[in-house]
């Protein structure tokens, strides 16, 4: 995939957070990243959580040895990381001192910007991160879409303010002038009331001249929802501000737990058909981006995950309906290639 692509090539993967499908360890997982990627995202490793997991609030609190491992392997495959994510409000991935802060606002926005600042400047020290989502998922799915607020200790403590957004991007381009600051949210795809909000928000950025240089649009979609009009159409509303648009997390699900058509039983879903089904949707996508993005505007394309045996959906049954979606990325569940890989080849 690398080599027929203008535009960094990622893939998501695991790291202590997943030991058997380790990156530094499983060589198998090595072989597949290695041939086809140029970009790497840590499925949880360099999140809030793992970074900054104890409880003083000091900066002297975070925890960089197995991030930093894993940057160090990528640096020596020449592979870039895209860095994910400084600020992200799901709950058991927020570190207990900050969902129980007892300090002012102000300290907590001020605790923030360390937040921000030391873990930037660290990487940026390292050199091989070019990209960050600095504040992933702060709007809601309602219509209308709003901030995002008691569901998130950012919102809340931050004195029932959408502010934190905005002090992250900053302080994040004060710690590093370089590296690209995106905006990371799911659902923006369907050019929907979500959609709406997001643009009113960038808008209102550009506005202020708060540093954001691109979103992210995460794509875990299924394979008949949202349409490729709707997704072209969201993409083009960011493309036509001037910003950067990255799909970060894509995965196409074989099963639909919403949509008669593509049902429930996951058990005898991944035929020969579906799998054609699935190639032309991993086209469709990758040619839709390259469509209405420019080319100095395409932040790149990021797969979650590398084989299916790993993928997140398996086991997200609470966003979905209480089923395990399944078969949605490139390699089956022993790495080898899928129609899918095609697809996405094909759509480059
Ligand atoms: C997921 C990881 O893949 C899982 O291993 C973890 O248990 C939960 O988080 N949107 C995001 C990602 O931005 O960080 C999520 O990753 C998937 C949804």
């Amino acid at each position: 995939l690398k080599d027929l692509a203008t535009f960094p090539i990622g893939v998501s993967v695991s790291n202590t957070d997943a030991p058997a499908y380790n990156i530094l360890t499983n060589t198998a997982e090595q072989t597949v990243v290695e041939k086809h990627f140029n970009q790497m995202t840590a499925g949880n490793i360099m999140k809030v959580s793992y970074l900054h997991p104890n409880n003083t609030g000091n900066a002297s609190d975070f925890t960089f040895t197995n991030a930093d491992a894993f940057v160090d392997y990528a640096k020596s495959k020449d592979i870039k990381i895209h860095g994910h994510a400084l600020i992200w409000h799901s709950s058991y991935q927020v570190p207990n001192f900050m969902k129980n802060w007892a300090g002012t606002s102000d300290e907590f926005l001020t605790m923030l910007d360390t937040h921000v600042n030391t873990i930037v400047t660290h990487y940026k020290a390292k050199g091989n991160v070019t990209s960050w989502d600095v504040v992933n998922e702060a709007l809601t799915d309602g219509s209308p879409s709003t901030f995002r607020s008691t569901d998130s200790t950012f919102y809340m403590k931050s004195g029932n303010s959408a502010v934190y957004i905005e002090r992250a991007f900053k302080a994040a381009r004060l710690a590093d002038a370089n590296v690209d600051l995106y905006y990371n949210d799911y659902n923006i795809d369907q050019n929907n009331a979500k959609t709406t909000k997001l643009v009113e928000m960038v808008t209102d950025f550009q506005a202020r001249s708060i540093p954001i240089t691109g979103v992210g649009f995460q794509m875990h979609v299924f394979m008949d929802y949202p349409s490729i009009e709707n997704i072209k159409a969201a993409m083009k509303k960011i493309a036509d501000k001037g910003l950067k648009v990255k799909i970060t997390e894509l995965d196409v699900a074989i099963n639909n737990p919403y949509s008669s058509g593509w049902s429930v039983s996951t058990a005898t879903q991944y035929t020969s058909t579906s799998a054609l089904a699935q190639k032309k949707r991993y086209c469709d996508i990758v040619a839709g981006y390259k469509e209405v993005v420019p080319e100095a505007q395409r932040g790149g394309i990021t797969v979650w995950g590398t084989t299916d045996a790993n993928t997140w959906l398996t086991s997200a049954t609470s966003q979905y309906n209480g089923q395990a979606l399944a078969w949605p990325l490139l390699f089956d569940n022993n790495y080898n290639d899928k129609p899918a890989l095609r697809g996405f080849a094909d759509g480059l």
